[in-house]
């Protein structure tokens, strides 16, 4: 676990998402059933699934599917537990390592983990050795659009434990970089960034006591999340493995 993400804590306990899901877990529903999860394709592991709101959603549109959950802090999957279905499983697997377990799903999706690390090639890598031979990787996060790859590195000054510019986890990987990486990786079979927009009337405001947690603003008639860091253009990246080849 990263002693530089004092902000995953803060996802733990926002239950409001149990109950009233992201947009961007409504648009998951949409995707799984392009590939027909559900029916070619039968089990699911989310990689950093928090307080399990995303699966704790899933289960209930793909009742035959088995679901996991993986993160790296341990009060998140005790929460996960004990606040979503009893048929989702839960574990510790930290997702910058080798695995320990057996376990390969036919798909997997990671939701604002990705940008957390620098190492994004061997997190790859790791996230191609969880998935079955031939499967779907789902990330999403916020990208860079104008090829400019950005490391972040900041002080929340109201909110700081160290007193450092020290917290990570918001890296902007761009589109341009990301393409020529998964031109290189073997197993992707295809690739595909789906820019999200998101609905005009969704609104989220901004919480002066938290400027890390992103909030809507309207630029030029398009719904966009910024937080105290960047604008930010968020995707899907869906990701076609096939390892036999
Ligand atoms: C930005 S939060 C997103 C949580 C959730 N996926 C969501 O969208 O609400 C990132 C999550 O990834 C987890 N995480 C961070 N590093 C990880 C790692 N190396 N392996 C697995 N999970 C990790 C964090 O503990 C946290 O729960």
């Amino acid at each position: 676990m990263s002693k530089n993400r004092d902000h995953d804590y803060l996802y733990i306990n926002e239950k409001k998402y149990l109950t009233d899901p992201k947009y961007t877990t409504t648009q998951f529903e949409n995707l799984l059933k392009e590939i027909s999860f559900g029916k070619k394709q039968e089990s699911l592991w989310d990689i950093g699934c928090s307080n399990g709101s995303l699966l704790n959603y899933l289960v209930k549109k793909f009742p035959n599917s088995k679901l996991y959950g993986s993160d790296v802090i341990k009060e998140s999957l005790e929460v996960a537990k004990k606040n979503t279905h009893s048929s989702i499983e839960y574990f510790f697997d930290d997702i910058t390592k080798e695995k320990t377990l057996s376990l390969e799903c036919d798909v997997l999706i990671s939701v604002g983990v990705f940008q957390i690390y620098e190492e994004i090639e061997k997190i790859l890598n790791q996230y191609i050795s969880r998935v079955k031979p031939k499967g779907y990787i789902f990330i999403q996060g916020p990208l860079n659009k104008y090829g400019v790859d950005v490391l972040i590195k900041y002080r929340d000054n109201r909110n700081t434990k160290t007193e450092e510019i020290d917290q990570i986890g918001w890296n902007l990987w761009s589109v341009e970089y990301l393409e020529n990486l998964f031109d290189k990786i073997k197993e992707i079979e295809n690739y595909e960034f789906i820019p999200i927009h998101f609905p005009k009337d969704l609104t989220v405001e901004h919480d002066h006591k938290d400027t890390l947690r992103s909030w809507t603003v309207n630029l030029d008639g398009e719904n966009k999340f910024l937080n105290g860091l960047f604008l930010q253009d968020h995707y899907f990246i869906k990701l076609k493995i096939d390892k036999s080849s």
